[in-house]
């Protein structure tokens, strides 16, 4: 299964035959996970080309959050979902956008949690959205250092895919080119990201007359003290993209109208925060304890966190702010 190019003229060079290609770069892999990791490639390939179908607006339905859904958000949802399932590798899939987890054959390899479409308010004006894919082998609830792996796919000007294993050998994202005769491929753009030392951009959530004052002094500070520039697109995927590319920092914090923080703990914040960490970069639940991310046990695999993610030296020094 493979998308095909639809512009015959197009002018695109195929690659050259020195290229990696993710299906080569996955080899390394247990081959099951390879597979899955894979085919959530072309899938979310092949479904970009429907996407002009269900561009316009609401569903006219909530989901579970009690937010309003994208028609996009839950065709994508509907989509992804039957995809997975017949690759045969997943028994359970928890989708931010199904009431209840879908359980398939239990004899499948792995259990996944999906954001099927992240930065929905960016489907109508065609800014940058992503799908958030986090892959692990026991069923859940657990620790989101128990991830086999975490996976992202950004519509962004070009088709990339980032992913990363446990006890891999890091972060590395493809970018979708296609061959001669038209067939689209997934081929290595990047190896072993590392955030860079020197942060470069930073992107906070929320409104901030609600931020928690000491809060507030430590983003004021990003710009005053570190020379950071604001990125705040409306989407994790887009904006924890130009963070793992050119470092810095990224929140969606608590505040006082909303203590749990928006974002969801299992679907969006544990496989990016996984990402940022296999990335040489940390990341804090916001918990007096000063957790990561992953190491936050949370029975409900709805919950939402507060998250701080980015360069380790901004983590440790947020959470040092906050003690005060
Ligand atoms: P989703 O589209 O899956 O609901 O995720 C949207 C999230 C995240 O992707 C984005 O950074 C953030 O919500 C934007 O929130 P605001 O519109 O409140 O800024
Ligand atoms: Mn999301
Ligand atoms: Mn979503």
């Amino acid at each position: 299964m493979s998308a095909k190019n639809t512009s015959p003229n197009s002018s695109l060079r195929s690659p050259n035959s020195a290229a990696v290609t993710l299906h080569g770069h996955l080899q390394s892999l247990p081959s099951d996970l390879a597979k899955l990791i894979e085919s959530f490639g072309l899938i979310s390939l092949d479904m970009q080309t429907q996407f002009p179908k269900y561009l316009g607006g609401s569903s006219g339905d909530k989901n579970k959050y009690g937010e309003a859904t994208a028609k996009l958000d839950n065709w994508a949802n509907g989509y992804m979902c039957d995809a997975l399932i017949k690759t045969g590798l997943v028994r359970t899939i928890h989708s931010e956008e199904l009431r209840e987890p879908l359980y398939h054959n239990d004899t499948a390899p792995f259990v996944v949690t999906l954001d099927p479409l992240d930065g929905s308010s960016n489907i109508g004006t065609n800014n940058p959205f992503g799908i958030i894919l986090g892959i692990y082998r026991d069923d859940l609830p657990q620790v989101g250092r128990k991830l086999e792996a975490a996976v992202y796919k950004l519509y962004g000007p070009v088709n990339t895919l980032v992913y990363s294993v446990s006890g891999g050998d890091g972060v590395h994202e493809f970018v979708k080119h296609y061959h001669a005769d038209g067939h689209a491929e997934f081929l290595l753009l990047n190896k072993n990201i590392k955030l860079p030392k020197k942060g470069g951009v930073f992107g906070i959530g929320a409104n901030p007359a609600d931020w928690n004052p000491r809060f507030a002094a430590f983003a004021q500070g990003l710009h005053a003290k570190d020379g950071l520039k604001t990125r705040y697109s409306g989407s994790f995927v887009a904006d924890f993209s130009q963070v793992l590319h050119m470092g810095g920092f990224f929140s969606y914090p608590a505040t006082k109208k909303i203590p749990d923080g928006k974002f969801r703990l299992y679907y969006e914040c544990i496989p990016l925060s996984f990402l940022c960490e296999e990335a040489g970069g940390a990341s804090w639940d916001g918990s007096a304890s000063g957790d990561s991310v992953l190491d936050r046990i949370d029975n409900d695999v709805d919950a939402r966190t507060p998250v701080y993610l980015g360069n380790k030296e901004l983590i440790d020094r947020l959470k040092k702010e906050m003690r005060k």
